[in-house]
């Protein structure tokens, strides 16, 4: 058995998807567990950017198979057009293979989506507008329809029916016109037409491939604190980003899992709303973002940047059981005299070490700050512990010592060749 699930370990966007390729290529299996086309993943290949939405980032490795999970909410269009797109780019793929229990995403889902956002006001929560709440929703009020059900034609027609009726009743009380079923089934019939050869049970495929002792590697998408219950809710997304979803999301059991590695930035991003103590609203954050061109893969939108928050990454540790961690974009920190890392929380007067539940608490928490020198040395030629500076190695030592996790690979630029695997017992048990 060789079982790795690879987590964000922070608030997205941590570079997951440029972790999943490099160890991709060793594994059978790449399994996405959650989430839907909010995530975007990028993989830079040479001068070629893949940004995966939907897709596995193991699909350029051809004997490595792709597969999205039944925790997933898909849109069957952004989907295809995915495909397509990396097709045109690249001729030998892997084969892809789509869960028959993941959930599908319509246009109700996107238009409730923008429309709950509007009646949010000052609380909207930022979203992605890829209607991914309100796919879940359905999901867990048991009327969403399901892969499975989109490409078997006479069974879809009757779903699709039952459910867009309640769906126009909703969106009326929002004041917005109903939509209209014919056109719309014909375009979702035209997706399944489509599809359907990827579509099937793949929960028994990923089982086998355990038994048999193959590599499977779980890819998260967003982050730990985004997800629905350990996130800081309520600006979440609303999957379950954690470990612990993998599980959910995949079909096995927590004893399959051996290794799981939580994937962080040297410093923390966040887009959309919600609480950020560590954020750095002035010029060092504006040079982070610049320098670490933090903009969304997905929406474009800048992303919020600030410095290292240590209480929050331990906690996503605990949260994770992580085997160890991944450091990325240690690169991006150069040029900054002294680096700022949070060891703690001030609340009410006293000093606590974890993530209030309470949002209100966290919006209120100030950090506690340990001051570490910076360096000035670009990075990226680096391909040793042995040629990083002085100063990055304590600030490395400095985050395993507080978090008491072990850095198992350090990233040290977008390329595949820009990462340095520091312990190969973390990632694979054979
Ligand atoms: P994901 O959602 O976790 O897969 O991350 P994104 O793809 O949304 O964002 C990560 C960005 O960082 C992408 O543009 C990557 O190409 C880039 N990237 C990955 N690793 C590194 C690194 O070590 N240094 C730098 N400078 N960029 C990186
Ligand atoms: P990857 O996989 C960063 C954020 C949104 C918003 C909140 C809810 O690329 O790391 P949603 O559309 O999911 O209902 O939005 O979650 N969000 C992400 N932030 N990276 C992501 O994915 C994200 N997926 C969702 O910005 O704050
Ligand atoms: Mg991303």
């Amino acid at each position: 058995m060789s079982t790795l699930v690879i987590v964000g370990a922070q608030w997205g966007d941590e570079a997951k998807g440029k972790i999943v390729d490099v160890l991709g290529s060793q594994a059978r299996i790449v399994v996405r567990y959650s989430g839907g086309n909010n995530a975007g993943h990028t993989v830079i290949v040479g001068q070629e950017r893949f940004t995966f939405h939907l897709i596995p980032s193991g699909i350029l490795h051809k004997d490595t198979v792709s597969i999205l999970g039944g925790g997933m909410v898909i849109c069957p269009k952004g989907l295809i057009e995915e495909l397509q797109r990396t097709r045109s780019m690249r001729s030998e793929l892997g084969a892809m293979m789509i869960s028959a229990a993941a959930h599908v995403v319509f246009p109700y889902h996107r238009l409730l989506d923008q429309l709950e956002e509007e009646a949010r006001g000052h609380n909207k929560i930022g979203t992605t507008s890829r209607g991914i709440g309100p796919a879940y929703q359905d999901k867990v009020a048991r009327i969403g329809i399901r892969m499975g059900e989109l490409v078997r034609p006479e069974r879809f027609e009757t779903r699709f029916r039952e459910v867009l009726t309640v769906k126009n009743r909703l969106l009326q009380m929002f004041g917005h016109p109903p939509l209209e079923f014919e056109a719309l089934f014909s375009e979702f019939s035209g997706y399944a037409d489509q599809l359907r050869e990827f579509v099937t049970d793949t929960e028994p495929v990923l089982q086998d491939a355990i038994q048999r002792g193959e590599r499977v590697l779980f890819e998260g998408a967003q982050g730990t604190f985004l997800d629905l219950d350990q996130g800081t809710y309520p600006f979440v997304t609303s999957s379950y980003p954690t470990a612990g979803g993998a599980c959910i999301g995949s079909g096995i059991g927590p004893r399959a899992i051996d290794s799981v590695l939580g994937v962080c930035k040297a410093y923390t991003t966040r887009v959309g709303s919600g609480p950020f103590c560590t954020e750095l609203d002035n010029e060092i954050g504006q040079q982070i973002r610049d320098q670490g061109n933090e903009y969304g893969t997905t929406t474009g939108r800048g992303r919020r940047c600030g410095w290292l928050d240590l209480v929050a990454l331990r906690q996503s540790c605990r949260i994770n059981s992580l085997s160890g961690l991944v450091v990325t974009r240690l690169d991006v920190l150069r040029n900054i005299p002294e680096l700022q890392v949070c060891t703690g929380y001030r609340l009410n007067g006293s000093v606590i070490n974890h993530l209030p539940s309470d949002i209100d608490d966290l919006a209120a928490v100030e950090p506690v700050y340990e001051t570490l020198q910076g360096w000035e040395e670009d990075l990226q030629s680096c391909r040793s512990l042995e040629d990083l500076p002085r100063s990055t190695r304590i600030y490395l030592d400095f985050i395993e010592h507080y978090t008491k996790t072990p850095t198992a690979i350090l990233s040290i630029g977008p390329e595949r060749e820009e990462t340095i695997v520091l312990r190969r017992d973390l990632i694979w048990s054979h």
